[in-house]
């Protein structure tokens, strides 16, 4: 599977759109406007820099891409009223793999430059929008050429599948029953592509500028541990209902593997200290459940509704994977039994996505 090629949410605005399904990480968003505000606010005040440049990278399509953005030029209006300055121009690029709706995120545009003209009291400034298709695994901006770098969910996602895994039978991600060398392979994948990723943004952050990430990870030293596994484990069992039916073959499922890996805040920590560009100024876990409200406990009444929600959001992240190796026959039957089975876990057990956030400084 070329991952480049394959990978990305679903697009538009329908009932399985990224768009409308993308709550649990707005969720996770929100809980780090914190750390962005600190970021962007100590930016501005140390460069005052007339034109600000920021890109957020695996922005998907929906209201989440453009609420950061919203969000940073709130942040800035606001230093600039209190500060008794001109707004900056603000320069957005939005990057995404070749797969993502662009299209649906230039549409809103408009709409969006307006509802901020109105929110933001008596505001003129100059904002221009840039689609950047490619994978942030390389270079896709001019050296020194960005101010602030934002990425939110995405860099869980590996470059590809790593190699090597051929003989994680019976899963379809990182479980307790993978042989160590499926560990192994996943890490090395990982560290290979963040490495990666950081030697690129160290290129293209001018001295002095920021970048907040945040990715799903886990607290576990384990990398087989259920807080990040579990998830998926469950899509797998789906799916072996459909080998068991004979409406799928095994050598299906044994060769479908998901590109992603959920590090541990020290395997982050590990790679930046590495690459050796970004000075760490803060690191956050925080966990949010997989309802995506605040609320841990749902009533049982309740449950059909959010597992229902659960499902379509993993739907709209991972369809596009599953048609690309299974086809796309299969997809509403192993949805529905997905959604079977995580109604019976969430019954039974509490369950959340755990997050590692990370805001640095680029020193050299
Ligand atoms: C779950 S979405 C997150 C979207 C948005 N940031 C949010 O928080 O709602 C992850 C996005 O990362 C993108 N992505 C994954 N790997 C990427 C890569 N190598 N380069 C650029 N984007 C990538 C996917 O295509 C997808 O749109």
């Amino acid at each position: 599977m070329e991952v480049t090629q394959v990978l990305h949410m679903n697009g538009g605005t329908g009932e399985t759109s990224y768009a409308n399904n993308s709550l649990l990480q707005q969720k996770a968003i929100a809980l780090t406007e914190g750390m962005r505000e600190e970021a962007i606010s100590s930016l501005y005040r140390s460069m005052v820099p007339r034109h600000l440049a920021i890109a957020d990278l695996g922005c998907s399509c929906g209201p989440n891409t453009l609420f950061v953005i919203s969000e940073v030029i709130k942040s800035v209006e606001k230093l600039c009223v209190e500060l008794n300055h001109k707004s900056p121009e603000y320069q957005f690029f939005m990057n995404d793999l070749p797969g993502n709706d662009f299209n649906s995120i230039f549409k809103s545009l408009d709409s969006f430059k307006q509802k901020l003209s109105n929110e933001i009291h008596a505001w003129t400034g100059s904002c221009f929008f840039n689609g950047v298709p490619g994978s942030f695994y390389g270079r896709i901006f001019p050296s020194k050429s960005l101010h602030f770098v934002h990425s939110s969910y995405s860099l869980q996602w590996l470059s590809k599948v790593p190699g090597g895994v051929e003989s994680n039978k019976g899963n379809i991600y990182m479980a307790s029953s993978s042989p160590i060398n499926v560990l192994r392979a996943y890490y090395e994948q990982f560290q290979r592509d963040f490495s990666l990723f950081l030697k690129c943004r160290a290129e293209e952050i001018v001295k002095g500028g920021r970048m907040v990430l945040t990715i799903l990870g886990r607290r576990s030293d384990d990398p087989s541990s259920r807080e990040c596994c579990y998830i998926w484990e469950l899509l797998a069992m789906a799916l072996n209902d459909m080998f068991c039916k004979g409406i799928i073959k095994e050598e299906q499922i044994d060769s479908f593997n998901i590109p992603q890996y959920t590090p541990s805040p020290s395997e982050v920590e590990m790679e930046v200290k590495k690459e050796g560009s970004f000075s760490i100024t803060a690191l956050e876990v925080f966990e949010v459940p997989w309802n995506g409200c605040d609320n841990w406990n749902v009533f049982d009444s309740e449950l059909p509704n959010v597992s229902y929600d659960v499902t379509k959001c993993m739907r709209a992240v991972a369809e596009p994977l599953l048609v690309s190796h299974f086809g796309k026959a299969i997809i509403e039957d192993v949805f529905g039994r997905y959604q079977e089975i995580l109604i019976e876990r969430m019954a039974k057990e509490k369950t959340g996505f755990v997050n590692i956030s990370i805001s640095m400084i680029k020193t050299t």
